[in-house]
């Protein structure tokens, strides 16, 4: 696949939409004419993952394993349908949310077995890893507090911060297990900062990208 996909993963508020939308922008200015971005996400980048997304988030009571195979269910439709295609087109794909997710919510969060969720993952994506993932990282607190400030809170948002700090070690986990791939950004500086930080990790592996 000649693309690349760029994967944003943190907890709730660490800023990845926020980010994701200023790379996308930052790309447009420096990129050659011949590349496309794309910017999608998980769970909801697919008009079915969107149906999902919304039973994930809303009102239901999933069991822990019923969480898992819907997001499943979700990554699986994404990477058929959307992700294979625009990287097989060269296009460089900017995900909200990944593979790391599952391990660090279900996985460290809920507490399923990491071997099932690997299975899991590894069938869902049919083998696809991100070129690079940028692990978003703030303070469990502060991530939901900027949460909170946004508006709503969904049925994730509004687990116990014991959860979310359980995610926050599954990240810090997986980013010591793949330190080529994960890179850790220190998310909590104003927003501006964080951009520098990201696009210093993004140049030198989107060189050959850029104008
Ligand atoms: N570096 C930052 N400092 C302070 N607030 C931020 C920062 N980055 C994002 N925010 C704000 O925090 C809230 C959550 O950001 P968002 O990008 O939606 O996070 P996520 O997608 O990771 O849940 C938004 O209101 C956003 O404007
Ligand atoms: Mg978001």
């Amino acid at each position: 696949m000649n693309g690349k996909l760029i994967v944003f993963e943190g907890g709730e508020g660490a800023g990845k939409t926020t980010q994701i939308e200023n790379v996308y922008r930052w790309l447009q200015s420096c990129l050659q004419v011949s590349y496309t971005v794309k910017i999608t996400r998980e769970p909801g980048g697919t008009a079915l993952g969107q149906e999902i997304r919304t039973l994930l988030l809303g009102n239901h009571t999933p069991s822990d394993r019923a969480e898992l195979l819907l997001y499943a269910a979700d990554r699986a439709q994404h990477v058929t349908q959307d992700l294979k295609p625009a990287l097989t087109q060269g296009c460089i794909v900017l995900c909200d949310r990944y593979t790391d997710s599952t391990i660090a919510y279900q996985g460290y969060g809920r507490g399923i077995d990491l071997q099932l969720i690997a299975q899991l993952n590894e069938i869902a994506t049919q083998g696809l890893e991100s070129d690079l993932t940028l692990w978003l990282d703030v303070p469990a607190e502060i991530g939901l507090l900027r949460a909170q400030n946004r508006g709503k809170r969904d049925r994730i948002e509004q687990a116990d911060l014991a959860f979310h700090q359980r995610v926050r070690q599954g990240f810090k986990f997986l980013a010591q297990q793949h330190p080529q791939r994960l890179h850790h950004i220190d998310a909590q500086p104003p927003e501006s900062q964080v951009h520098q930080q990201i696009c210093s990790v993004l140049k030198p592996v989107l060189q050959p990208y850029l104008k």
